[in-house]
C-alpha cells in the first residue's frame, strides 16, 4: 500500500465539485497510461519501472560497486535539467546539510556541475577537488547539451592530468543513451564504464533508473527502499484493479490541478517546511513545466520553502493577484523530538511554547498558513507520505510523475516531450557554429546584423 494522502479539506464546495466532475476522466487519462495508447506512449518506460527494469537495475549497479574498488570520498555528478535534478532531490533530502562526507560512516558528499556555464562554478569546483579523492559521473541522455560536455570536457582534463589516463579510467562512469550521442562515443573510445538511459524515459521522469540512482549509490544511499516506495505506489493504481471506481490520490491531485486550470488559475506553488526539500521541489518544478508548459497551456508551478518565503512572497500569496493555487507538501512522522526551551528570564514571553517540540510548532505554523492562504482565497490542498526517507521519496517521485502523466493527458498535451527546450539549445548551437547548425547560425547572426 502507498502512504501517500491527499487532504483536500480547506477546497471549497464549487472547487470540489468542479475537481468531482473530472474524476472519470482522470480515471480514462490513468488507463490510456496503462494500457499504453496515450499520445507520447512510446515514453512511459518510466511507468511501474521498478517491477520491469528497476530492480534488475539494482543488482547492475550492486556489481558495478563490488568491482571498482577504488577509494574515493567525493562523487562529481556532470549534467543538468533531469539528468541530475532528481539526484540532487534525494542527496540534499537525506543528506547531512552540513556534515555530509565528514566520516567514514556518512553518506558521501555529491557535488555537482554542468548546471550552469558559469567559469566561476567550474574553477572553484576544481580547486576543491585537489583536496579530495573523486569518481565522476557524467550523465546525458542525448549526449550532446553544451553545459555538460562543457564541464566533462574540463572535468576529464583534470581527472587524466592529476591520476594519469588508466587510473582516471576506473575513476569515470558514463551515463547515456545505448547507441546514440558523442557520450556514447567517447565511453567507447576510452573504455569508460558505463550505464545506459532507457530509451523509452525522458530526462525528468529518469530518476529512478542509472541517472539517479547510480550517483545515489555510490554515495551510499539506500536506492532499494527509493525503487520499493515507487513500487509500492505503481502496485496501488495496478490496472488489475478495476479502475472504474478507483480513488486514488493520484488522481484527486490531477483533477485538483485540471480543475485550478479550468477555472483560470494560472500557478501553482509547492510549499515545504523542510528546507531539505528545495531541490524535491525544483525537480517537481521542472517535471511539470517541461511537461504541461506546452502551446499555451498549464500551469506555471513554483516551489515555496517555508516559513522563510512566508517572509518574502507571503504577502503576494496571501493578497496578491487571485491566480494561484497553493500544494502543500509534509509528511506526517518525524522522529526528531527537539523541545523548545524558555529563555531565562523571559518565561512568561516563552508559556505558549511550554512542551512543544519545535517540529509540533513547525505543523501548526502549516496549518495556520493554510487557513490564512485559503480564507484569502488560495485554494490548497495537502499532499503527504509517511517518512522523509528514501521509501518517502520513492513513493512522491513516482506519484507526481503518474499524477503528472494524467494531468498532462486531461490538458491534452503530448508531456513526454520538450521541443521550446531545444530552441534555445538549437539557437545556441547556431551562433556557436556547430556542424550541421550552419544555416540557423547564418540567419541568426543576420537578425543581430552581425
Ligand atoms: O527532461 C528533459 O528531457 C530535459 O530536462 C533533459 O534532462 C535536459 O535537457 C538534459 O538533457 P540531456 O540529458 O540530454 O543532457
Amino acid at each position: 500500500m502507498s502512504s501517500i494522502k491527499l487532504d483536500t479539506e480547506f477546497l471549497d464546495t464549487e472547487f470540489q465539485n468542479q475537481a468531482e466532475n473530472i474524476l472519470d476522466r482522470s480515471r480514462l487519462a490513468l488507463s490510456s497510461i496503462q494500457n499504453k495508447n496515450c499520445t507520447g506512449s512510446q515514453w512511459l518506460g518510466w511507468y511501474d519501472y521498478p517491477r520491469s527494469s528497476g530492480y534488475a537495475l539494482l543488482e547492475k549497479i550492486c556489481a558495478y560497486g563490488d568491482d571498482i574498488k577504488i577509494a574515493y570520498d567525493l562523487i562529481v555528478v556532470i549534467g543538468i535539467g533531469g539528468s541530475y535534478l532528481g539526484c540532487r532531490a534525494v542527496s540534499e533530502a537525506l543528506s547531512h546539510q552540513y556534515l555530509a562526507g565528514n566520516s567514514e560512516n556518512d553518506l558521501k558528499k555529491i557535488v555537482y556541475i554542468g548546471t550552469s556555464l558559469s567559469d566561476k562554478s567550474i574553477i572553484e569546483l576544481l580547486e576543491f577537488l585537489d583536496a579530495k579523492n573523486p569518481i565522476v559521473n557524467v550523465v546525458s541522455k542525448t549526449g550532446e547539451t553544451t553545459e555538460t560536455a562543457i564541464a566533462f570536457g574540463l572535468i576529464e582534463k583534470y581527472m587524466i592530468g592529476r591520476y594519469g589516463a588508466d587510473v582516471a579510467k576506473d575513476r569515470i562512469v558514463v551515463t547515456t543513451d545505448a547507441e546514440k550521442g558523442l557520450l556514447r562515443a567517447l565511453a567507447k573510445d576510452r573504455g569508460y564504464r558505463s550505464f545506459e538511459v532507457p530509451n523509452n524515459i525522458g530526462g525528468r521522469f529518469s530518476v529512478l533508473s542509472a541517472v539517479g540512482l547510480l550517483p545515489l549509490f555510490l554515495a551510499g544511499h539506500n536506492i532499494r527502499d527509493l525503487l520499493k516506495g515507487a513500487d509500492s505506489l505503481f502496485s496501488s493504481v495496478r490496472s488489475e484493479q478495476s479502475i472504474d471506481g478507483l480513488d486514488h490520490p493520484v488522481l484527486r491531485y490531477a483533477c485538483f490541478r485540471n480543475a485550478a486550470y479550468q477555472l483560470g488559475y494560472k500557478l501553482e506553488l509547492l510549499a515545504y517546511s523542510q528546507p531539505k526539500m528545495s531541490f524535491f521541489a525544483g525537480w517537481w518544478q521542472q517535471l511539470y513545466a517541461e511537461s504541461e508548459g506546452k502551446s499555451g497551456l498549464g500551469l506555471f508551478p513554483i516551489g515555496a520553502s517555508y516559513s522563510s518565503d512566508l517572509h518574502s512572497i507571503g504577502q503576494m500569496v496571501q493578497d496578491g493577484p487571485r491566480n494561484m493555487i497553493e500544494t502543500f507538501l509534509s509528511f506526517r512522522n518525524n522522529d526528531s523530538k527537539l523541545m523548545v526551551t524558555e529563555v531565562q528570564g523571559f518565561e512568561e514571553s516563552f508559556s505558549h511554547f511550554e512542551d512543544r517540540s519545535v517540529d509540533s510548532i513547525n505543523s501548526d505554523a502549516m496549518l495556520a498558513t493554510k487557513i490564512a492562504h485559503s480564507d484569502g482565497g488560495v485554494p490548497c490542498v495537502e499532499i503527504s507520505a509517511e517518512s522523509l526517507d528514501a521509501e518517502g521519496l520513492g513513493e512522491l517521485f513516482a506519484f507526481f510523475q503518474l499524477s503528472c502523466g494524467i494531468s498532462a493527458a486531461m490538458l491534452g498535451v503530448n508531456p513526454y516531450d520538450q521541443p521550446a527546450v531545444e530552441s534555445y539549445k538549437t539557437n545556441l548551437f547556431g551562433l556557436l557554429g556547430k556542424k550541421g547548425y550552419e544555416s540557423i547560425g547564418a540567419s541568426l547572426n543576420a537578425r543581430l546584423n552581425k
